[in-house]
């Protein structure tokens, strides 16, 4: 594992969208795994500027997200196909048809779990994926359970998710309890990784995921696994390591 850490919440940003900007400069026909929070906000608004200054290219890139809330349709604000368009799809030039997001008004779960492996499989699978952090442990939208899971799934919110992104929506009434994620192999087959974390809230679950046991307790601590995992993070996040 390799550790980053940086000054500020715009260096980390800045960072973690340069290996970013390498991997589609090295493999332009790249599949980038993306997130969505606060996290990686500043990440996408570098992407957009290095692509407006010519720096990057996206065309033939193809892009999968981990996760969207079920229920949700993709007009609606916070759902994460919005919160794509709004925050990185509106600003570069990945075409329409190679950016996958789970659907979260599939009718059937099942049929929409499969479908969205598939998707991944046709993608040539994940050369890197950007993952944020839950205050969980949670990556992707994979809570604390008794075991890993494996590929897409549809899950029920742990109370502490629906109180941490509670912040988005009008009242917590309002934050969906089910959502498609990614599931935790899934993540580990990415190619390469990147996790980005920002602020003292982060810094415990940090030193829990890459420091202390292997749990499917702590979902990110699979990451111990992989063997190219890049953590970048500003000081109040690395603070406790
Ligand atoms: C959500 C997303 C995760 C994200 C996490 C942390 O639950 N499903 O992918 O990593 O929030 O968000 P933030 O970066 O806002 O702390």
């Amino acid at each position: 594992m390799r550790i980053i850490q940086t000054d500020t919440y715009q260096a980390m940003s800045r960072k973690a969208a340069a290996v970013i900007a390498a991997q589609v400069i090295a493999k332009p026909d790249s599949t980038l795994g993306l997130a969505t929070g606060d996290s990686p906000l500043g990440v996408y608004q570098c992407l957009i500027d290095w692509h407006k200054s010519g720096d990057i290219d996206f065309s033939q890139v193809k892009t999968v997200n981990l996760d969207e809330y079920r229920g949700l349709s993709p007009d609606d604000e916070q759902s994460y196909r919005f919160f794509m368009y709004k925050n990185l799809f509106s600003g570069i030039n990945v075409p329409a048809e190679n950016r996958h997001i789970p659907d979260g008004l599939a009718g059937d779960p099942a049929a929409e779990c499969a479908r969205y492996d598939d998707v991944i499989a046709r993608c040539g699978g994940i050369d890197l994926q950007l993952l944020g952090i839950g205050n969980n442990g949670h990556i992707g939208f994979n809570e604390p359970a008794d075991a890993f899971t494996k590929g897409t799934h549809c899950v029920g919110l742990t109370d502490s998710t629906i109180d941490a992104n509670s912040r988005f929506f009008a009242k917590r009434e309002d934050v969906p309890v089910r959502a498609y994620t990614m599931g935790v192999r899934t993540i580990l087959s990415a190619r390469k990784i990147v996790l980005i974390a920002t602020g003292e809230r982060k810094a415990q679950i940090i030193k829990q995921a890459f420091f202390g046991d292997i749990t499917p307790l702590v979902p990110a601590s699979a990451l111990q696994l992989h063997g190219d995992v890049t953590l970048v993070g500003d000081k109040a996040a690395l603070s406790l390591i």
